[in-house]
């Protein structure tokens, strides 16, 4: 298996896309650094992946440079290198230009777009280091959403944040090409994870959801997990700064669907 024993940092990793993409890679031969701020759900899925191969757990906030520090460091000391990351981790938090406060457009950027150039810068500099040592390159794979590209007016930071992680995937590329590291996106539609239970609860904004997929139903986690491996791997190895959108269909539609009556 191409991606046996690579070792892969997976932020955001307790649960959601996160934890697929921590399992898949696990089934897939890598060692995996699983990484979170929810200690005690990432502590628990860290106990159920160790069946399956090398992971481990380790606390981080990615918006801390601290933190990011430590988590490079980690698995650094737990492995030995770092050949891939994936920067997953975000958040969602509703509000318009009008209701949106300061505080909360911060929270949202530092997390999502910051957190992913602090983590893509250490792990950058990292593979440079060991490029220039006569060591293979790595690939890093950050975490869009079709929201990069629509203008998401009730979750504004969200979407800002998103058009800037795929501007951050395209600037890290051209940079770190002569390199030989590749940076790309996944740019997900409705994934069926927490951060859209509240949309799955309610009949009428699922069915809102289902009007503008064409295929008709909402992504599963493992669905973005085998893209992120893909990324990561060999195959995709002519493959940066590009964004790959795994969403059903939505963006090419430019109008909606017929969802039959639940
Ligand atoms: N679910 C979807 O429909 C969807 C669609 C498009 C993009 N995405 C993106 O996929 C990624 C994962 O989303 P998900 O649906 O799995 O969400 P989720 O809420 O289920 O999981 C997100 C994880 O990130 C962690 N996290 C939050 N703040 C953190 C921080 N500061 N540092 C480290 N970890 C932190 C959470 O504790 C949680 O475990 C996000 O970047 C999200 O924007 C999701």
């Amino acid at each position: 298996m191409a991606l046996t024993n690579k070792v892969t940092i997976v932020t955001g990793a307790a649960r959601g896309i996160g934890l697929a993409i921590a399992r898949r890679f696990v089934e897939d031969g890598a060692k995996v650094v699983m990484s979170d701020v929810n200690d005690e759900a990432g502590e628990a899925a860290e106990a159920d992946l160790k069946a399956l191969g090398e992971v481990t757990y380790v606390h981080c906030d990615v918006s801390e440079r601290l933190d990011v520090r430590n988590l490079i460091a980690a698995a650094i000391d737990t492995y030995g290198d770092v050949d891939v990351l994936i920067n997953n981790a975000g958040i969602v938090s509703p509000g318009d230009i009008l209701t949106i406060d300061e505080a909360e457009f911060d929270r949202v950027l530092n997390i999502n777009l910051k957190g992913s150039f602090l983590c893509g810068q250490a792990v950058a500099r990292h593979m440079v280091d060991r490029v220039k040592n006569g060591g293979p390159a790595g690939a890093i794979v950050n975490m869009s959403s079709v929201n990069a590209v629509f203008g998401l007016h009730t979750q504004l930071p969200y979407t800002v944040s998103k058009g800037g992680v795929n501007q951050l995937t395209k600037a890290m590329a051209v940079a770190l090409a002569p390199h030989g590291i590749r940076v790309n996106a996944i740019g997900p539609g409705s994934i069926m994870t927490d951060m859209l239970a509240s949309v799955n609860d309610d009949p009428a904004a699922r069915a809102r959801i289902l009007s503008r997929t064409p295929m008709a139903r909402i992504g599963e986690p493992r669905e973005i997990a085998s893209i992120a491996a893909f990324l990561a791997d060999e195959g995709a190895s002519y493959v940066t700064g590009q964004t790959v959108y795994a969403d059903g269909g939505r963006l090419p539609l430019n109008y909606t669907v017929d969802v039959p009556e639940e």
